[in-house]
């Protein structure tokens, strides 16, 4: 497969010398030979009708053909008599604009169909009616509306991408009986999912689902709509409109590991939402947070990853990170001022934190309190003044400790005096004199 990837970019390099008359396509057939795709035929000038005379049946195991050119429709008997055939692309600059059902029928291996990059405005329904691709792709077309049955017992359907279309709304009857790995429905305009559209569609293996509803116009997360319980694993909804978050948004997804909300318009974090969950990860960066309930993170075992950078919260909670396993905590570009008495005495041994870019005055002499082991601490681009040499004193790091961009009086005694068990604190860049060395490599912990 790679090497007809590799083949086809050298081969849309050669044909962008080859202007075709309208209504006709260059027409190029592969055949699979050993591990390789080798070029069998290439007819300019040819209508759809003929791909069956072009591609003719060989007695290779798989074949591909590819359409390029200008061709607005794909007739019922534009794929017939090739049943070899094992990947379809029809894309970029062909401007095809309709598809007869019944199109795609006959053809028992095709694994990809590549629809990309046309001019679909609508999938009727039965379109793909047992087709048993693992890729079915229609990102980059102009599709607002999708028929009941559009997608009817694509039963070997792994990937369905219908990004970068023109779609608002997800309707019930539309997909059925799907078994998928992943769905992409990012970068088109949908804010309403029907309840029931996704009643029918399963996941292919225990891992669960990839929905990616990202870049569209989603306010809130509706739980009704995930009526298809134990599926999803990763939801990616970044770069839409959501400003409310609720307890029990996310209800109806227990297997849900991976959650993407970053640059939306969030204000709270209440507890309710995440707490008690499978998620391994939760990334709400580019919001608006102001306030994050204090155990709106509580009894999340699996959590290891939560990215809150760029957002708008001014005090620190103490309780917002308890609980065991080490933890990536990213609250960068934030608004702290202060941290507050015993503040990291919950956070879990090992953990990393990032809290550069804030505006941290000061740090309580307890802040540390119990801390004994961190995998690295930034504090980078702050404005701390004054650094109690005993704050970290008993504080080892696997990582760095970074107090560079703040106004930290410059020790004579190198950088490590600051945290005598880090491995290396970082200081240099705001004291050129200033010794950094490392006390170990990180390596040999
Ligand atoms: C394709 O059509 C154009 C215009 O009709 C013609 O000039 C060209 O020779 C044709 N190419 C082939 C390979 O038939
Ligand atoms: C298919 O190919 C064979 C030889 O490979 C040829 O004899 C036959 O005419 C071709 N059929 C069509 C429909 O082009
Ligand atoms: C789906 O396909 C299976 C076998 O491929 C068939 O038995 C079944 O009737 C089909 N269902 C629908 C709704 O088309
Ligand atoms: C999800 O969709 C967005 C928007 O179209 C896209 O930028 C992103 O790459 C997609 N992510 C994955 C993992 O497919
Ligand atoms: C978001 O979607 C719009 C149109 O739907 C598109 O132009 C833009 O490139 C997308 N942005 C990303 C980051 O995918
Ligand atoms: C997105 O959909 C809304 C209706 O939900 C519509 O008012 C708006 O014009 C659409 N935006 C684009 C860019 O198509
Ligand atoms: C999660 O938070 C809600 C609301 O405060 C609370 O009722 C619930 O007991 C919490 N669940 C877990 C598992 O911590
Ligand atoms: C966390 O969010 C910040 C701010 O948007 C972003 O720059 C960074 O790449 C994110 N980090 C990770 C590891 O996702
Ligand atoms: C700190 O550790 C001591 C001894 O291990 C323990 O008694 C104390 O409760 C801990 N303090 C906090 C705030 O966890």
């Amino acid at each position: 497969m790679k090497s007809f990837k590799t083949t086809l970019i050298f081969l849309i390099v050669e044909l962008s010398f080859v202007l075709p008359t309208p209504n006709s396509a260059v027409i190029t057939c592969y055949h699979l030979v050993g591990n390789s795709w080798e070029k069998a035929q290439v007819v300019e000038n040819a209508s759809t009708h003929q791909i069956k005379e072009i591609c003719n049946e060989s007695d290779e195991q798989k074949q591909c053909v590819e359409v390029k050119g200008s061709v607005k429709i794909l007739y019922e008997d534009s794929f017939k008599g090739i049943p070899k055939l094992s990947e379809i692309e029809v894309y970029s600059e062909t401007n095809l604009e309709e598809i007869e059902p019944g199109t795609f029928t006959d053809l028992p291996k095709l694994d990809i169909l590549d629809l990309s990059g046309n001019n679909l405005q609508e999938i009727k329904s039965g379109t793909f009616v047992n087709l048993k691709v693992q890729h079915l792709i229609l990102q980059r077309n102009s599709i607002s509306l999708l028929r009941e049955g559009a997608f009817v017992n694509l039963s070997d359907v792994q990937k369905l991408s219908l990004e970068r279309n023109n779609l608002q709304e997800l309707k019930r009857g539309v997909f059925q009986e799907l078994y998928v790995v992943q769905l992409e429905f990012g970068s088109n305009n949908i804010s309403k999912i029907e309840v029931g559209t996704f009643a029918s569609v399963f996941p292919r293996d225990e891992g669960g689902i990839i929905l990616n509803l990202s870049n569209n116009s989603f306010t809130e997360i509706d739980a009704s709509v995930f009526d298809y319980k134990y599926s999803v694993y990763a939801l990616m909804l970044a770069k839409n409109s959501i400003s409310i978050l609720r307890p029990g948004d996310l209800r109806n997804l227990p297997n849900l590991k991976y959650v993407l909300l970053s640059e939306n318009k969030l204000k709270e974090v209440p507890e309710g939402v995440f707490n008690g969950s499978k998620i391994v990860s939760i990334e709400l960066d580019n919001n608006e947070i102001s306030f994050i309930g204090s155990k709106a993170f509580d009894d999340m075992k699996d959590l290891t990853f939560v990215n809150i950078s760029n957002n708008k919260l001014k005090e620190w909670n103490n309780d917002w990170f308890c609980g065991e396993g080490a933890k990536v905590i990213r609250l960068s570009y934030n608004y702290l001022e202060t941290i507050p008495v015993e503040a990291f005495t919950n956070i879990p041994g090992g953990s990393m934190l990032k809290l550069d870019h804030n505006r941290i005055q000061s740090i309580s002499d307890s802040a540390f309190k119990n801390v004994t082991y961190l995998d690295s601490i930034d504090l980078s681009y702050n404005e701390i003044q004054e650094w109690n040499v005993d704050l970290m004193r008993n504080v080892k790091t696997d990582g760095a400790v970074d107090l560079n961009g703040n106004k930290i009086k410059c020790p004579e005694s190198g950088s490590n005096s600051l945290a005598p068990k880090a491995r290396i604190v970082y200081l240099s860049y705001s004291c050129p004199q200033v010794i950094e060395k490392a006390l170990y490599f990180s390596d040999e912990v």
